[in-house]
């Protein structure tokens, strides 16, 4: 291969050239394909996934306990009280635009919530969830 076609392939397949919700979004469901083959994120899923009780965590039991049962709804840190900006970015256009922070705050708060990580299928599925609310 061409030296330069390598270097579009390394900038179309890294995710940290992603700025986009829909492109997070993309690269998020092809994290998900390495582990599950033709997995599809679906929107259902996650709405679930956000709205489920979990166990294993210690901070909260849901991801709604922060972020409220509406995305698009400004939240409320339940232990510290600090504000919480609305996570779907139909009304926040900071959100799912940076793929270090989207990493970051899947990492902690998934700890905090299940006691683990999320899968990439968990985390494709949420966010073609929050990212279809409009
Ligand atoms: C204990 C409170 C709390 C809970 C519970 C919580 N979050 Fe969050 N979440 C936050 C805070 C605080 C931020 C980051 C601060 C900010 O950007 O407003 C955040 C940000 C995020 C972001 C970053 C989005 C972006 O692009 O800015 C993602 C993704 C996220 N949370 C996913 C989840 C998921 C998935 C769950 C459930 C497993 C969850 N959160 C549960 C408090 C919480």
């Amino acid at each position: 291969m061409k030296p330069r076609n390598l270097l579009l392939l390394m900038l179309a397949s890294s995710p940290t050239w992603a700025n986009s919700p829909q492109q997070i979004l993309d690269s998020l469901v092809q994290e998900a394909r390495q582990v599950q083959p033709g997995f599809t994120a679906s929107a259902a899923r996650g709405e679930q996934f956000y709205r489920a009780k979990h166990t294993g965590g210690k901070e909260a039991d849901s991801c709604a306990s922060c972020h409220t049962d509406n995305p698009k709804d400004e939240g409320k840190h339940i232990k510290t009280h600090k504000a919480v900006e609305p996570l779907a970015p139909s009304v926040n256009k900071q959100r799912f635009t940076d793929p270090a922070h989207v990493e970051k705050w899947f990492r902690r708060n998934c700890r905090e919530v299940l006691g683990r990580v999320c899968t990439p299928q968990e985390k494709a599925d949420f966010t073609a969830y929050v990212l279809s609310v409009k």
